[in-house]
C-alpha cells in the first residue's frame, strides 16, 4: 500500500461518468485480454478497436509492450513488478472509464492474483476479462518476437510459460480459441460479445 499518500484532497463533483457516456452514445467497460506472450492479444485488440471505430464507439488500446516503453519502463517481470505494472495499468484503464471510454487492454496478467488485482480497481461490474487461449505449442511455434527461443536458451528470466507461471482463468467472461481461426473471426466473437455490453440504448 502507498503510505505517501497523505494531505491529499481530491477534487469532486466533476461531470458524472453518465453524462460522458451519453456524449458517446456508449456504455464504458474495460475490456481485459489475459494471455500467454504472442498468443494474439495484440493482434485482436487492434481489430477490435478499428471495428469499434468503424461502429461508433470511442475505444482506447493499452497494451503491454507499449505500456513498458514510457509509464512503466522502470518495471521488469519480477512477480512484484508484474503486479505493480498491472495495478498502474488498472488505474489508468479505471480514469478512462470513468470519463465513458471503452478501455482495451492487452496484458499478460499472469495468475489470478494479478487479474484480480485488476478486476478490483476497475470494479466487477466494469470489468470484462477475455481469455485469449492460444496453446504455449502454438505461441512457441509462431514466436512472433522470438522471445520463445530466447527464454529456452536461458536468455532471459522470468519468462510467461517457460520458467514463469502462467493460471489458465478460472472465471473468464469470455474465451477465444485461436487456433485454425483467422484474426477476423477471433474478432468477430469478440464484438458479438461486446456490442450488446456496449450499447448505450440497452
Ligand atoms: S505482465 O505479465 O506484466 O502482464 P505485460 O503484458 O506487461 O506482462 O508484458 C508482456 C510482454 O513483454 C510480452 O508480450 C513480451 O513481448 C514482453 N516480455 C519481455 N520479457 C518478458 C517476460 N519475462 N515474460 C513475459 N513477457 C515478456
Amino acid at each position: 500500500m502507498n503510505t505517501k499518500s497523505e494531505n491529499i484532497h481530491p477534487i469532486n463533483q466533476l461531470l458524472p461518468r453518465e453524462s460522458k457516456e451519453q456524449l458517446l452514445n456508449q456504455h464504458a467497460k474495460v475490456l481485459w485480454f489475459t494471455g500467454l506472450s504472442g498468443s494474439g492479444k495484440s493482434t485482436i485488440a487492434k481489430g477490435l478497436e478499428e471495428e469499434l471505430h468503424a461502429k461508433g464507439f470511442f475505444s482506447v488500446v493499452l497494451d503491454g509492450d507499449n505500456v513498458r516503453m514510457g509509464i512503466n519502463n522502470n518495471l521488469g517481470f519480477s512477480e512484484e513488478d508484474r503486479k505493480e505494472n498491472i495495478r498502474r495499468i488498472a488505474e489508468v484503464a479505471k480514469l478512462f472509464l470513468q470519463n465513458g471510454v471503452v478501455v482495451i487492454c492487452c496484458f499478460v496478467s499472469p495468475t489470478e492474483e494479478i487479474r484480480n488485482l485488476a478486476r478490483t480497481i476497475i470494479g466487477e461490474i466494469d470489468f470484462v476479462e477475455i481469455f485469449v487461449n492460444t496453446s504455449m505449442e502454438e505461441c512457441e511455434n509462431r514466436d512472433v518476437k522470438g522471445l520463445y527461443a530466447k527464454a529456452r536458451k536461458g536468455e532471459i528470466k522470468d519468462f510467461t510459460g517457460v520458467n514463469a507461471p502462467f493460471e489458465i482463468p478460472a472465471k473468464s467472461d469470455l474465451e477465444i480459441r485461436t487456433q485454425n481461426k483467422s484474426v477476423n473471426e477471433s474478432v468477430l466473437e469478440v464484438i458479438e460479445f461486446c456490442i450488446p455490453i456496449l450499447n448505450f440504448q440497452s
